[in-house]
């Protein structure tokens, strides 16, 4: 029997009611099967946490997040705590300190979905750096509130390393374009950098296309040619943004995952959907959980369960084309809780 140990932050707001469904379908991919134990570890912090503790977590919060396989979290941030305290507190230490230096989100419209786009063959990935860049966390205000400096640091070992992974996961894939994300004409160091360090590395990769595109174009592009996109590679900053974005092109937030990956191994990799706390409709049951669902096929193939990764994507498409898994977001009228059953229902019947 192999035993899995996973570390759950449920987080604030719909974090909770969508990590849940998550456990669930862990849990009962393990009964169907068996030969592995997962053992859940729900660990505190988050907005409430931080309300009456005055801190996002414990003190020794990331050593206790540390011990375990890999970690699933919910969403972090709920009003009454400031944004940039709750994110620059828990989420960013998280994966800084556990060097979860990529952001892999894949964007693919999965049948039964509506894309609000006409061209809607989409089915790319996005790499995001996930340590430094424009969340570094280093600036200042000036004196007075007369204005504030944000830095972006890019360092040598940060920048390749992300490129490198791109390259390396298009030809894992057997894809044959990368696309990087720039901006090297406004942002003359970062960008200039970014761009020779892009350069160089995919001299390392000849059977792979490296191509860029400043930022602002890319948005556009995304819109325009989605069709086009296999891998983009992206800074911290642009790789939220364009996301958020890839997100929005399968018609809803709620449906995509990412995972924070360190891998080396030396640290856990943590898995989320993408988006956030959903403040204006927790608590009500309704949150798509299909996002957190897709996040769970990402933490199993990380965790070597690649038989049950496949199986829980397919029970998600499966019950996506039925109509038995949307939630109000894509169209549907099911709870989250319905959703998830329903992902669960074609899980069993696959089994
Ligand atoms: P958000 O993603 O929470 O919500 C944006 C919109 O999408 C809302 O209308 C919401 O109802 C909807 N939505 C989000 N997830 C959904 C789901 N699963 N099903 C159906 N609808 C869904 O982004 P927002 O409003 O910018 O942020 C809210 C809070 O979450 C803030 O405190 C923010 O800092 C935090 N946040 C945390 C993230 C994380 O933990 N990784 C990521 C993004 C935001
Ligand atoms: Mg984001």
């Amino acid at each position: 029997m192999r035993k899995i140990r996973i570390n759950l932050l449920p987080g604030d707001g719909i974090g909770p009611e969508v990590v849940r469904e998550g456990v669930n379908a862990l849990r009962r991919l393990a009964e169907l099967d068996g030969g592995v134990a997962f053992e859940f570890n729900e660990l505190p912090g988050g907005c409430r946490y931080y309300l009456e503790h005055g801190r996002m977590m414990p003190d020794d919060g990331l050593r206790t997040l540390a011990d375990c396989d890999a970690i699933l979290l919910g969403a972090v941030g709920f009003p009454g705590v400031p944004d940039h305290v709750s994110l620059r507190e828990l989420l960013l230490p998280i994966r800084v300190e556990f060097d979860q230096y990529v952001n892999l989100r894949p964007v693919r419209l999965l049948p039964g979905l509506t894309s609000p786009l006409r061209n809607d063959r989409i089915d790319f990935t996005v790499i995001r750096e996930n340590s430094e860049g424009e969340y570094c966390g280093e600036g200042r205000f000036e004196p007075d509130d007369a204005g504030a400096v944000q830095l972006a640091r890019f360092t040598r070992r940060g920048t390749e390393r992300i490129i490198r992974y791109a390259f390396d996961y298009a030809v894992r894939h057997r894809l044959n374009r990368v696309l990087s994300a720039t901006k090297s004409n406004a942002l003359n160091y970062s960008m200039v950098f970014w761009d020779r360090v892009f350069a160089e590395v995919s001299t390392e990769f000849p059977g792979v296309a490296a191509e860029k595109m400043h930022i602002d174009a890319l948005a556009g592009y995304f819109i325009m040619h989605p069709d086009r996109l296999q891998v983009v590679v992206a800074d911290n900053l642009f790789g939220d943004i364009l996301t958020d974005l890839g997100s929005a092109m399968l018609g809803s937030i709620g449906i995509s995952p990412s995972g924070n990956l360190n891998p080396e191994g030396r640290f856990p990799s943590m898995f989320e959907p993408i988006h956030g706390s959903a403040p204006d409709i927790a608590g009500r049951g309704i949150a798509n959980p299909l996002g957190t669902l897709w996040a769970v096929v990402m933490l199993l193939a990380h965790l070597g369960l690649d038989d049950w990764s496949e199986r829980l994507m397919r029970a998600i498409e499966h019950a996506l084309a039925a109509g038995t898994a949307r939630t109000r977001d894509i169209g549907g009228s099911a709870t989250t809780a319905q959703a998830a059953a329903a992902v669960i229902t074609e899980l069993e019947r696959m089994a």
